[in-house]
């Protein structure tokens, strides 16, 4: 378990909540651990309907902790929950819905991209800044993404890190609805509840019509090992590094 995840049953409902909030809820490896262990349970009790992310304080997520990005960087061995919770949320059959009140950065925006309902502030920020890190798309982000809004928009997100608000979100496609920050979580509690109440076979046999699991994760398996190259690049080092130390990076002088 991590302190930073809170798991919340409200009947068939079950929540899964960012809360690490004095660090824009940033994912560490423990909190991917327990939200994916909370997931993957979902998936077998028989008595959870419908599952959904949300978060503590202003922000969704912030994404991956770049300090364990670092610490990936510098060679450290660890297991990758990052992508293991990404996996199980591609695998995932038990529909999800996501609140989203504020910042959606890095994974905390792709993997919107997994959720069936999607409620968001008006005033949420979304962004995929993959490349400002050194980095490339997960969550078969590269595939998903350009499908809903096209490839301008999301090659601009991908490399330029040009982020969207939750309004533009939402006309977009992206999201079923953007409200006040404070309307974020009874909005997505109330879909939860309606959906709840539908057939859970209907609900699961539409949402297998709707996605090519085998096309995702084959996605993310090709993402993964590119990642996990750049990762170890001097571009990434000098990212990581210029963010710890609040400067922006200098690529000028590295070669790919
Ligand atoms: N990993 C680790 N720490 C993070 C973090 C992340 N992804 N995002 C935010 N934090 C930490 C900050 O370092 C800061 O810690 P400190 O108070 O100990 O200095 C704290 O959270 C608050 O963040 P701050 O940057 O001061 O908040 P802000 O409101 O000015 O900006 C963001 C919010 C989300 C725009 C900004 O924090 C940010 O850009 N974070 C990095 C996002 C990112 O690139 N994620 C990876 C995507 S692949």
């Amino acid at each position: 378990m991590s302190e930073h995840i809170e798991v919340r049953r409200d009947g068939p409902v079950l929540e899964i909540l960012f809360a690490r909030p004095e660090k824009k809820n940033a994912l560490s490896n423990a909190m991917y651990r327990a939200a994916r262990e909370a997931l993957e349970a979902a998936q077998t009790d028989g008595s959870i309907r419908v599952v959904l992310f949300g978060s503590e304080g202003e922000a969704f997520t912030a994404g991956n902790d770049i300090a364990d990005f670092a610490a990936a960087a510098g060679g450290e061995r660890r297991e990758p929950e990052a992508f293991r919770f990404i996996e199980a949320l591609g695998r995932a059959e038990k529909p999800i819905v996501a609140a989203v009140p504020g910042f959606a950065v890095g994974v905390g925006m792709t993997m919107l991209l997994h959720c069936d309902l999607v409620y968001v502030a008006e005033t949420a920020k979304l962004s995929t800044p993959f490349v400002n890190l050194a980095l490339v798309p997960e969550a078969a982000s590269s595939l998903l993404l350009p499908l809903r809004i096209g490839h301008a928009r999301a090659f601009a997100m991908f490399t330029l890190g040009e982020s969207l608000s939750g309004a533009e979100a939402f006309t977009l496609g992206l999201a079923n609805k953007a409200v006040p920050a404070a309307e974020v979580l009874p909005a997505a509690r109330a879909a939860a509840k309606a959906l709840a109440e539908r057939p859970l076979g209907a609900v699961l046999a539409t949402k297998r019509l709707m996605r090519d699991v085998a096309g995702i994760l084959a996605r993310m398996g090709g993402e993964r090992q590119i990642f996990g190259e750049r990762l170890q690049s001097a571009e990434a080092r000098e990212a990581f590094q210029a963010f710890a130390e609040r400067r922006p990076p200098d690529f000028s002088r590295l070669t790919s």
